[in-house]
């Protein structure tokens, strides 16, 4: 049954209507092996996947397992892929991807605001194995197609980017990458299937840490590619070398939060829409990067491309690095944490939890400015997490060298204890 609502889609898709046992939710199948009853049955399969052809079974975990087929079966038809293969990690995702498509003397193009142990990957490990990368600015579609090459494979982004929330035009990506027959990798963590489809564009592979919204309750760590049925199974058979597989109990609870992905990302996006507004207008906020404010660089065309845009706002502070601290010291309902896209509000100190070896001239050279925030908005309750800020952006405020002692105190905390 094709459904076109994604409310039912997220619960019912992908899993078998009638379960072993009748169970209404997919067991776990926590096996490493599956046993032949005979070596004739043994030697059917072998035919059978010497010559590509389906059989209803598996073979060894490292190649599959019931739980993990049902989460990627419901993957696939969310971003409207054909197939999915999951994985122990995003990194896991993303290393894995690259390597089936890359090989020694190819070269990739990668737009520059992205999580930095992705571009860690290509520039440094990636490079070991003689891939080439060409780094161009998010955004300069120009400087994109001029950085093709005869050997170039694939254009790889994030969209929206981490941690700067840009959007990538993936019409015109795709368009590029068509015109010279290369692959488009598009990492879509931040925004999930409910809020953008790349492959409906026509990108190639959509890659997304699990380990956020998709599992949604920080408690799993996961990642996926979704694409054509020919194109993944490459990436199964590296997945079958490389080992980065996704256990059973890691599918099940990632199909438990599936469940509930809609629900949440309609939480997530209307509160972080209200935190991005409220954080506006904060004498103490310097600049809030958030796709639905009218000076996002990419405003229109995350309009045009996305239904939603996700629960991160990352914001700069009229401070430096200590004010910040301070700043988040004085949060109570948001956790100090790495991560994003759970149900709890997590923040983070980029320039500490992701670039702390880095002086400060070094990370103003990446774009990193020291008191910028990343706010991952959660599931709480919009006028809490609003209070909850302003009495944190209240007292940076007036700890300011830029305040005049005109005070400034608009939502007044409520049921929080004052610090
Ligand atoms: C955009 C993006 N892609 C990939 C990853 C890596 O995912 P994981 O932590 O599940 O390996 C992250 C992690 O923060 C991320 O933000």
């Amino acid at each position: 049954m094709t459904v076109p609502n994604f409310s039912t889609r997220v619960v019912h898709a992908g899993e078998q209507r009638v379960k072993p046992h009748q169970t209404i939710t997919t067991p776990i199948f926590p096996t490493s092996t599956y046993p032949f009853q005979s070596s004739q049955e043994l030697i059917d399969y072998m035919e059978a996947h010497l010559w590509g052809e389906e059989t209803n079974r598996e073979e060894y975990g490292r190649y599959g397992n019931p739980t993990v087929t049902a989460a990627e079966a419901k993957l696939a038809d969310l971003d409207s892929g054909e197939a999915a293969c999951l994985f122990s990690s995003g990194m896991a995702a993303v290393t894995t991807t690259l390597l089936s498509l890359l090989s020694a003397g190819s070269h990739l193009i990668m737009t520059d605001d992205c999580y930095r142990r992705t571009r860690q990957f290509v520039t440094q490990f990636l490079g070991r194995y003689g891939v080439e990368t060409t780094i161009v600015a998010m955004g300069d579609y120009a400087a994109l197609a001029a950085a093709i090459q005869p050997n170039t494979k694939v254009i790889l982004s994030e969209s929206p980017t981490n941690p700067y929330v840009r959007v990538l035009d993936l019409e015109q990506v795709v368009a590029i990458a068509k015109k010279h027959n290369l692959k488009t990798v598009i990492d879509s963590t931040f925004a999930t299937p409910i809020n953008q489809r790349p492959l409906e564009f026509g990108v190639d592979f959509v890659i997304h840490s699990a380990t956020k919204y998709l599992g949604g309750h920080n408690d799993l760590m996961a990642g996926v590619v979704i694409g054509s049925s020919y194109q993944i199974s490459a990436i199964r058979e590296a997945r079958g070398l490389l080992g980065a597989v996704c256990d059973p109990q890691t599918a099940y609870l990632l199909l438990r939060g599936l469940k509930t992905l809609d629900l949440r990302m309609q939480r997530h996006n209307q509160t972080a829409e209200k935190v991005a507004q409220f954080l506006a207008q904060h004498p103490a906020v310097r600049r809030v990067y958030y796709p639905t404010l009218p000076d996002h660089p990419d405003h229109t065309v995350a309009k045009a491309q996305m239904t939603g845009f996700g629960g991160v706002v990352s914001f700069e502070l009229e401070t430096d690095l200590a004010g910040m601290c301070q700043f988040l010291d004085r949060l109570q309902i948001p956790y100090l944490a790495a991560s994003l896209g759970g149900v709890e509000s997590l923040v983070q100190p980029v320039a500490i939890i992701s670039y702390y070896e880095l002086s400060s001239e070094e990370r103003a050279e990446l774009g990193i400015s020291d008191s910028l925030v990343r706010l991952s908005v959660g599931i709480e309750a919009a006028d809490d997490l609003l209070a909850d800020l302003g009495q944190a952006l209240d007292k940076t405020w007036q700890a300011s060298s830029l305040f005049q002692g005109n005070g400034h105190s608009r939502v007044e905390p409520v049921g929080l204890s004052p610090q």
